[in-house]
């Protein structure tokens, strides 16, 4: 029997990158993506290339309808979901300051942000009901706990994280697990666009190997949630930051003294 994995937004960026080591870990992978069908395609030629088994479904995931559509053909066609990873950037962050931030654009990404995991998650948790068994991954991000970058991503990756724990509750009695990843700065191409040089090398300098996070390293991440051996673990929200949390909040280069010299 192989297993099968749901991953939204996996044309580019993370989502692709998860779906290719699930696509390694013998999953058939469910590549989501919104329009880019090349991007969403060679995804899936790279992992049937190396062996594995994978097609590419375009949804608009915050569309219940299409949500309600590729869920259920996903289902008809395998007979089960396995792992869920709700990772699709559904609307980019906002940057301007909160004074002349209008409520539509906060709204849009707030709303946004929930609608993708939103139905995915009522649509796949149904089918996971029956099994009696299955995984749901939140891709979320540091930038939850930060103040001073983007208020409506910061508060939509926030409510994101609350509403992760709670579907765990919700799904505990189905036997599922559901945890929150949450990423610091990844080296993809929307970092490139979204942040400045001088942010950039804030981030690099205030991890422990002094450069971003990769795609790589989130998608190592997924994998060891959804492995079997994980299965004690439900409703946490995991950072993989590269140790950006703890690092970026030393008071000074003097609260260093118990690293080993240089
Ligand atoms: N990049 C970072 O540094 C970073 C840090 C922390 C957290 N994260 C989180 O990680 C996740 C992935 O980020 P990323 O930077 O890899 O994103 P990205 O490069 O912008 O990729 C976005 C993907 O989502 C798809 N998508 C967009 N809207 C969609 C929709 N409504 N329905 C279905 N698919 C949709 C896109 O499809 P098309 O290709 O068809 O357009 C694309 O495949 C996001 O949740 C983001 O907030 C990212």
């Amino acid at each position: 029997m192989r297993r099968v994995a749901i991953v939204s937004g996996a044309g580019r960026g993370i989502g692709a990158a998860i779906a290719k080591a699930l696509g390694r870990e013998g999953y058939h992978v469910v590549v989501n993506y919104m329009k880019n069908d090349a991007a969403a395609n060679a995804v899936v030629e790279e992992i049937r290339s190396a062996g594995g088994h994978a097609d590419a479904r375009q949804a608009d995931v915050c569309d219940p309808v299409a949500v309600g559509e590729l869920v259920g053909s996903v289902h008809e066609a395998h007979g089960r979901i396995d792992l869920l990873v709700c990772n699709a950037n559904t609307v980019d962050p906002p940057f301007e300051d909160f004074g002349s931030l209008p409520w539509e654009r906060f709204e849009e990404k707030y709303v946004g942000e929930l609608a993708g995991s939103y139905h995915l998650t009522q649509r796949a948790l149904a089918v996971m009901e029956k099994q009696r068994s299955g995984r749901i991954v939140y891709i979320s991000s540091t930038a939850a706990d930060l103040v001073g970058g983007s208020i409506a991503h910061a508060t939509a990756k926030a409510a994101l994280n609350v509403f992760g724990r709670n579907v765990a509750g919700f799904a505990a009695r189905y036997g599922v697990t559901v945890n929150v990843i949450a990423a610091g700065v990844v080296d993809t191409e929307a970092t490139a666009v979204a942040v400045n040089e001088e942010s950039l090398r804030y981030f690099k300098e205030h991890t422990t190997f002094s450069r971003l996070v990769t795609p790589e390293e989130l998608a190592d991440a997924v994998r060891m949630v959804a492995n079997d051996a994980f299965g004690a673990a439900t409703g946490q929200i995991i950072r993989v930051d590269g140790g950006l949390d703890v690092l970026g909040q030393q008071l000074s280069i003097s609260g260093r003294w118990n690293l080993p010299d240089a």
